[in-house]
């Protein structure tokens, strides 16, 4: 008899895969520079307000099980956190989990059973495709174009849920999941596509859901349009949370917005809210913290704005480095801090970008993500949270095996 179920095979998040070697160097004297995870608190200290807050929840004797579905105050400034830019909700339309992360398995348990497939863009956040095959789906994949700055070739997407409706499989597509700002490439989607996209998942009754937890880091001149803003009317839900935004990954709280009230969206705000009563409660201090960071809107932007500038020098810092690299190629980002860059694994004669990311690893003390764990193989992923000092020294390490392997 198996000892595991067979889902567990499918919990795997390539962000922590060489962390045992990174171990065994460290343990031998090696210093790792880590670029593997998107934690802005080790580089951006929580704002001191927020932190304040949380201290005096404790003090306060916040220390018990909250609201199963998410503490009032917090679902109330949630609620107008979108309300005031341009999405309107109410706290009944808000249930709060334990970050995106819970929010994502919240969303695969509801709605996906064995034979359930959904739809996913390429390259794609890597926990998406654990959460949604451990429930018995299957991801049907999509592209965001490289040629196109990352964004969405619509074309495509029409013509592959034809596909889906001509073969009879359209019934099982659960919902499709976009990422804006996006995680692994950092861009910015375009509103007249998020537009196309909306207006697909209507006409072809999809559940659209949006992951938006970048929405606030925003530079390089672009523009965020939220699919709250346009797909009044049609069922959809936006994820989102503390780590990024707030700046407190940490805290672990994320939350669904759920905005509509048809059948689809009722039943999912009841079966997230039954869901979050099994788990009896989200951290009670750490809710009441990002409730105060939320609320106090002039610290928030006072905090947020430090912070966006910071990330937007480093990264076209890094971009600037990157490009001296003509065996990489990257898109230039405009949200999150992630940079993707496209490996030219011919002339390096890397076998493909598993291979490069261990061997940058063992041999420059630089960790990175391979881009296969984000479906797209022949990139890798970086963050580009540290300092300049660091940046440079990682980036001229990667610049420097790039040279040596295309001898
Ligand atoms: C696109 C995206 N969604 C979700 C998450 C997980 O967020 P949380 O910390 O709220 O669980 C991350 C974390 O990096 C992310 O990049």
């Amino acid at each position: 008899m198996a000892i595991l179920s067979k889902r567990a095979k499918y919990a795997v998040n390539a962000l922590h895969e060489e962390n045992v070697i990174a171990e065994r160097l460290e343990r031998n004297g090696k210093k790792i520079i880590r670029l593997n995870q998107g934690d802005p608190p080790l580089y951006f200290p929580t704002p001191r307000y927020t932190v304040d807050a949380y201290v005096r929840a404790l003090r306060h004797g916040k220390t018990g099980y909250s609201e199963f579905g998410g503490i009032r105050e917090l679902r109330e400034a949630i609620a107008r956190r979108h309300s005031t830019r341009g999405v309107p909700l109410g706290p009944e339309d808000v249930i709060v989990t334990a970050g995106v992360s819970g929010a994502l398995q919240f969303l695969n348990e509801a709605l996906v059973d064995m034979g359930d497939s959904a739809i996913l863009f390429r390259p794609y956040y890597a926990v998406y495709t654990p959460w949604l095959r451990m429930a018995g789906g299957t991801p049907i994949f999509e592209n965001y174009d490289e040629a196109d700055n990352w964004n969405i070739e619509i074309g495509h997407v029409e013509r592959s849920i034809r596909n889906l409706k001509r073969e009879g499989k359209l019934g099982r597509v659960k919902y499709m999941l976009i990422t804006n700002p996006n995680n692994p490439t950092g861009t910015v989607l375009r509103r007249s596509i998020i537009k196309e996209i909306v207006d697909i998942a209507n006409e072809n009754g999809i559940l659209l859901v949006s992951d938006e937890i970048y929405d606030e880091i925003v530079y390089n001149n672009a523009t965020f349009t939220s699919v709250g803003m346009l797909a009044k009317g049609m069922p959809h839900t936006i994820l989102n949370g503390a780590s990024k935004n707030y700046d407190a990954t940490g805290f672990r709280i994320g939350y669904a917005a759920i905005p509509e009230k048809d059948k689809l969206s009722m039943a999912m705000k009841k079966a997230f809210s039954d869901f979050a009563s099994v788990k009896i409660s989200n951290s009670t201090p750490a809710q009441y913290a990002f409730a105060d960071a939320i609320s106090n809107e002039a610290e928030h932007r006072r905090e947020l704005k430090g912070m966006v500038s910071g990330i937007e020098e480093r990264v076209n810092f890094a971009m600037g480095l990157l490009e001296e690299n003509r065996h990489l190629e990257t898109v230039e980002p405009n949200g999150a801090f992630y940079l993707f860059p496209k490996i030219d694994t011919k002339a390096l004669r890397i076998k493909n970008d598993s291979v490069f990311t261990r061997k940058l690893l063992e041999e420059e003390y630089v960790q990175v993500v391979r881009g296969s764990g984000f479906g797209s193989p022949n990139h890798f992923r970086m963050i580009a949270l540290p300092p300049k000092e660091e940046l440079e020294l990682a980036i001229n390490r990667i610049n420097k095996f790039c040279r040596r392997h295309s001898r």
